[in-house]
């Protein structure tokens, strides 16, 4: 059987690539010194990427470049930064790391929620600053008595959810279409779950098919009592509409983890007493970051044995086949025309 030699094309985590090095033969792109040199020499036999964050997008450009690709291994589970309608097209596997995250992600969830609602960064900031000593914090608005509307009932949302619902929240969801096994209410609409919602928990996927669905309307309808928290990707809400939205009391406050353009998080948010921010720690503690590159590995190994792979997406599924890269006509001319 071949090595299956894997490209790594960012460092990420460094434990990632280590993981990795040991059992397979790994090319970390960004010590190359001469990337277009390296993919001439390297680009035709690679057929597996290893990646470790959104920078740089697996896109066709990207694909394209490696024409004997079979598997992409994403580390994380949201993927929208791999294009994998061409990569199904192509007959190449994306694999992700669902699972192994939900629990440290809906913890930071709620943490982010009674951060928010409980004004705790202010607080925290207000003692620090010697301001205790002047008087007590003033007092907040509760999460007694509230409702969350968790925008995406998958894995992560249904963690949150039964953490809410311990919380004593009611809870109610939006997504794509109501599902038979739950036990919370549906709406098929954002806008009406909005409005009959004080805690707006975006825990959907990210890409172009749900940019800015938490918009200006949206946020109206959340109302000044409202709470936007927000685990999932930046794409997913219009921040400059949060901005306003926050500067006007549109709505209450915000509790965010992700960004339009991370790691870049624009000064007027920062300048914004009601909106906590995180910088991405989601998932980020030790045990359960090991475990999602483990879950790399794992496909990457299975791959390289030739077993199917564990936990492909969606949109590329399984089908029984092996390194069958279809390629269309179009594709090669492009490559040949780029000299590639
Ligand atoms: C990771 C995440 O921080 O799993 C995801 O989709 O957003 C996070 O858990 C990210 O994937 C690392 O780049």
């Amino acid at each position: 059987m071949k090595p299956l030699d894997v490209l790594m094309p960012a460092e990420g985590m460094g434990m990632i690539a280590d993981l990795i090095a040991e059992r397979l033969p790994l090319h970390r792109l960004w010590l190359e010194p001469d990337p277009d040199a390296w993919f001439a020499e390297w680009g035709p036999r690679i057929r597996a990427v290893a990646v470790s964050g959104p920078q740089p997008a697996i896109d066709a450009d990207f694909m394209r470049r490696l024409p004997k690709l079979e598997i992409v291994a994403s580390f994380g589970v949201g993927y929208d930064h791999v294009d994998t309608r061409r990569a199904g097209a192509h007959g190449v596997i994306v694999t992700h790391t669902p699972g192994v995250l939900d629990d440290e992600v809906a913890d930071t969830a709620m943490a982010l929620t009674i951060m928010a609602v409980r004004r705790l960064s202010q607080a925290e900031r207000f003692l620090r600053a010697g301001q205790w000593l002047e008087g007590p914090f003033p007092l907040t608005t509760s999460l007694r008595g509230r409702t969350m509307g968790v925008l995406g009932l998958g894995r992560i949302g249904k963690a949150i959810a039964r953490r809410a619902k311990s919380f004593g929240l009611e809870v109610v969801y939006h997504g794509r279409r109501a599902q038979t096994d739950v036990p919370y209410r549906f709406y098929a609409s954002l806008i009406e779950m909005a409005q009959a919602s004080d805690i707006l928990m975006v825990a959907a996927p990210g890409g172009p098919e749900t940019r800015h669905v938490v918009n200006a309307q949206v946020l109206s309808a959340l109302g000044p009592r409202g709470v936007l928290v927000n685990i999932a990707r930046g794409t997913l809400v219009d921040e400059t509409a949060l901005i306003e939205a926050l500067r006007s009391g549109t709505i209450l406050a915000a509790g965010l983890d992700v960004f339009e353009n991370e790691p870049q998080v624009p000064a007027e948010l920062i300048a914004l007493e009601n909106a906590v921010l995180l910088p991405h720690v989601g998932s980020a503690s030790v045990e359960t970051r090991r475990a999602m590159a483990e879950c790399v590995l794992a496909n990457l190994v299975a791959w390289s044995e030739r077993n199917p792979p564990l936990t492909p997406v969606p949109e590329t599924p399984w089908r029984g086949r092996w390194g069958h890269c279809v390629h269309d006509p179009a594709d090669a001319q492009t490559q040949a025309g780029a000299g590639i």
